[in-house]
């Protein structure tokens, strides 16, 4: 049966490739971060649903004192197309917090542009923003990247929590659908 249910599925990353990359992002981000305490943690801010899968890998590997929280998104619609409106529901005071925004796929940019102004209307002491995955070729809004984990094609792509009308996000690995 689980053949079946992803036969439509390209793999582009495998679970194994995934795990590498997302641990030395989280590294990366540790040795970055290394001046945060406690008493000022590093902030996750998670949008969701997409980067769940990736955020709880992500969280593990991160070494400096952390907290997360969640940001919904989403573009009105469905399919494979974006609708242009981006619908973002939070209940987050981050004024003064140390934020890295955490993002499942960057494909126009519009997401995550929208998000970033929300957050620094706040007041954030810094924001960072981290993507599992990259289409700079469907960019048409710009956004600043400090982490990436692969870049990807101009494509459809599901798995590891991402989804096409919520099927493909309970696939271990990353692929084109
Ligand atoms: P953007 O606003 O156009 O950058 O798109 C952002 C959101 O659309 C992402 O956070 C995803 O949730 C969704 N998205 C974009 N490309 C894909 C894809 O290839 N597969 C599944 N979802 C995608
Ligand atoms: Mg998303």
């Amino acid at each position: 049966m689980s053949d079946l249910h992803c036969n439509s599925v390209s793999p582009l990353f495998s679970e194994e490739t995934i795990k590498q990359r997302v641990r030395e992002i989280g590294q990366q981000i540790s040795e970055d971060y290394a001046g945060v305490t406690s008493d000022s943690p590093l902030s996750l801010i998670v949008t969701l649903k997409g980067a769940f899968m990736f955020a709880a890998d992500l969280v593990r590997s991160i070494t400096v004192p952390c907290c997360i929280d969640f940001i919904h998104a989403s573009s009105y619609g469905s399919g494979k197309t974006s609708s242009g409106n981006v619908s973002i529901r939070h209940n987050l005071n981050v004024t003064g917090h140390h934020l890295l925004l955490v993002e499942d796929i960057v494909d126009t940019g519009l997401t995550l542009q929208q998000i970033s102004a929300e957050l620094m209307a706040m007041q954030p002491a810094s924001l960072n923003i981290c993507t599992l995955l990259d289409k700079p070729e469907a960019r048409k809004y710009p956004v600043n990247v400090a982490y990436s984990g692969f870049t990807v094609p101009n494509a459809f792509i599901v798995g590891y929590g991402i989804d096409f009308n919520e099927r493909y996000r309970e696939l271990p690995f990353i692929g084109v659908l």
